[in-house]
């Protein structure tokens, strides 16, 4: 639903009009209602309704939506307000959630409110349309802090409905597994943001998470691995390493697509290929194109070369595993990944390269096109749509496909122009396991920062597209990676409060984008997160001013920005994991403007780290450098990296339990502040050292 700038203006100037307090001079004012996403219409009007515990919640006895959406309205305001509502009959001053007569009066998700002195209506056509009412009423009665068994909201006019229809995440719990109540929780969050799509990434390379009962070896075996860093995951009862995994069984997918779906929240599935495929392919062999098949589900992150072959029994068994979960999932979309297929196996296999033959196709990316095009067909004929990653449009798009357009936004722009949907989900601007600020506070993940700021300003309606073409673009989404997010906590706050924005995005109107009043009225949207106890970045990161002389990481910068990671270290024998900030492909810091006037040593203190990155040939191009010692040594440089060698510390081994080893040593005298480069000799790729801190140290 596209809303004309004349009704926007009305809502700038009706929640400018919001606004409370005193004037001017004064801090900036929260808006009385801080509603997230905006509406797409709000009018303020006069006089006002306050809301205690004997307002009636009235729904018609006879519409079971409506009174579901009530009870879930009641249960929202009691958790967060302390306010407790009872449903009755009827009642005069009362809160009323009610069905329009006309089915299509406002669009399937989109709903009116009415403040009056004599009470609240809210109405839609639809039960999905009075849920986001709910919402949206819910969020009115917490605009301000703390709970009051006593709301006062002003009398206004809201008439609301979606810019988008695709709204929504992706949650990776391939490479990291999240438990069934935080799934829920999630889903949860997103709905009290009017996010609508959850894409779960079920199956991947490091993992299978998805029972599929006609295929158990999937999850008997695919769904585990040895951790990386085995050393330190070793059980001390069995002296083995302790497997990393999970499933989700079909009882518990069951449960969780029901509960997603009374919250307006469709969940489409992901089941990846023809890459992304090795788990499938440890789990049954015959699957894959190679004749060394691997071995063991692997933890190393990265692209892997394992593919599905394409023999008839190979389509069978996709068939069934998609028979088995187009049943779990109602969803008109069915992912089905095909990203990041690289052709190396395909191209090497003497029966892969006669089958392309017979079926007359030129090339590998010819035989992908026809590998999606037949799955394409089988999901339609059970009057399923599929939908992949912009990958799908090399050799030619399937029929009616769709597209999740993640390498910018040119894939997106192909398909619109060829009349296919498209989903705009960008990296690095959509990828939420990017960082969202600096400082050591910040959990892992992907090296970059992507900020609140900058997600709200992505613009999803770029003007490299023609009108026609921009009615393709169906949404956005914004997908949490987790190969660097192994807390379950942690993949909430990459989300939130990003969500946010990106949920504003999706749904309020372009015309009204207003960054200024955004962040004005996200405090009120951070204390709901709060109030459920959901994880979260902060609203305006502060980091912690490194000390002058000692610095994390995350205080130091990366020599390099090719593949910046904040990766988590091995399980020390207690405490946290440590978390350590560097480009991978050059473990090298910058320690900016270091006084050295004074400073005789310097310590550092650093993780010895697996090298589990699948990152091919690129390999090749890091930088090994000779020790001199058995494990190698810290070197500091003095203005870069070409420097004269300003100390010179041999870097103990790490003990059985040790996360963090330190080492200690002379720096030459210097004066004046200089920038310092910080690296270490490395005689292979794996392991490798990455530093933790350091500390310059003054003395004589
Ligand atoms: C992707 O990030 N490989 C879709």
């Amino acid at each position: 639903m596209i809303f004309g700038r004349r009704q926007l203006r009305n809502v700038a100037a009706a929640l400018a009009l919001a606004t409370q307090g005193p004037a001017a001079g004064a801090a900036p004012q929260a808006p009385a209602i801080s509603l997230v996403p905006a509406p797409a219409h709000l009018s303020m009007l006069a006089g006002d309704f306050t809301v205690d515990t004997s307002t009636p919640l009235v729904a018609d006895r006879g519409d079971p939506g409506a009174g579901r959406v009530t009870a879930y309205f009641a249960a929202l305001l009691r958790r967060t307000s302390g306010l407790t509502l009872t449903r009755r009959v009827q009642g005069d001053h009362a809160i009323m959630f009610r069905r329009l007569r006309d089915p299509a009066a406002t669009g399937r998700e989109g709903y009116r409110i009415a403040v009056t002195a004599d009470g609240v209506t809210v109405s839609a056509s639809q039960t999905a349309g009075l849920f986001y009412g709910a919402v949206t009423l819910w969020q009115i009665l917490t605009s301000s802090k703390g709970a009051a068994p006593r709301v006062t909201v002003p009398a206004l006019r809201i008439d609301d409905g979606p810019r988008f229809g695709w709204r929504g995440l992706l949650l990776d719990s391939v490479r990291h597994f999240q438990s069934v109540a935080f799934i829920k929780s999630f889903v949860d969050a997103m709905a009290r943001e009017k996010l609508n799509v959850l894409q779960w990434h079920l199956t991947d390379d490091q993992g299978w998470r998805l029972e599929i009962k006609k295929y158990a070896r999937l999850t008997r075996v695919g769904a585990w691995r040895v951790p990386a860093g085995g050393q330190s995951d070793i059980d001390p009862a069995t002296h083995r390493p302790r497997l990393y995994g999970g499933f989700y069984t079909q009882v518990q997918v069951r449960d969780i697509v029901a509960y997603a779906a009374a919250r307006n929240v469709t969940i489409v599935p992901e089941i990846e290929m023809p890459g992304h495929a090795m788990a499938a392919i440890v789990a049954y062999p015959r699957l894959g194109s190679v004749t060394q098949p691997p071995s063991a589900v692997s933890s190393d992150w990265g692209v892997f070369p394992y593919l599905y072959n394409v023999d008839d029994r190979t389509f069978g068994f996709l068939e069934d595993v998609l028979t088995e979960t187009m049943a779990l999932f109602p969803s008109a979309y069915i992912h089905v990944g095909g990203d990041e297929a690289v052709k190396d196996q395909w191209k090497a296999s003497p029966r892969i390269q006669a089958r392309m033959r017979a079926l007359g196709i030129a090339d590998e990316d010819g035989l992908q096109s026809w590998f999606v095009r037949r799955i394409g067909k089988f999901l339609a004929a059970h009057g399923r749509r599929l939908i992949g990653w912009d990958e799908i449009l090399q050799g030619g798009i399937a029929p009616h496909a769709a597209i999740t357009s993640w390498r910018g936004i040119d894939g997106a722009v192909a398909a619109a122009k060829a009349g296919h949907d498209a989903v705009l989900s960008p990296a690095p601007v959509l990828y939420f396991d990017n960082r969202q600020a600096e400082g050591p506070d910040e959990p892992s993940g992907r090296g970059k920062i992507v900020t609140l700021g900058d997600v709200y300003g992505f613009d999803p309606a770029p003007a490299s597209l023609s009108d026609d073409a921009r009615k393709h673009i169906i949404g956005v989404q914004a997908n949490i990676w987790t190969e660097h997010i192994r807390e379950q906590a942690n993949a909430a706050y990459a989300a939130f409060p990003r969500a946010a924005a990106l949920a504003e995005l999706g749904w309020s109107p372009a015309a009204g984008h207003d960054p200024a009043g955004f962040m004005a009225r996200m405090p009120a949207e951070i204390a709901r997160y709060d109030a459920f106890g959901l994880p979260h970045g902060a609203l305006t990161p502060n980091p912690e001013a490194p000390a002058p002389r000692t610095r994390d990481s995350h205080a130091l910068k990366p020599c390099s920005d090719a593949i910046v990671l904040s990766v988590e270290g091995p399980v020390p024998a207690a405490g946290q994991r440590p978390v350590f900030l560097h480009d991978i492909m050059n473990p090298c810091w910058v320690f900016e403007r270091a006084d050295l006037t004074s400073i005789s040593r310097i310590t550092v203190s650093a993780g010895r780290l697996p090298f589990n990155f699948q990152i091919g040939a690129d390999a090749q191009k890091i930088a090994l450098r000779p020790p001199a010692t058995p494990n190698g040594e810290f070197e500091v440089r003095l203005d870069d990296c070409n420097g004269a060698r300003i100390a010179d510390i041999p870097m103990p081994a790490p003990g059985p339990d040790e996360a963090l080893v330190s080492a200690s040593g002379a720096i030459a005298a210097q004066s004046g502040v200089h920038d310092l480069c910080l690296l270490f000799t490395r005689p292979a790729l794996d392991p490798y050292w990455a530093l933790h801190s350091v500390r310059l140290v003054p003395g004589q």
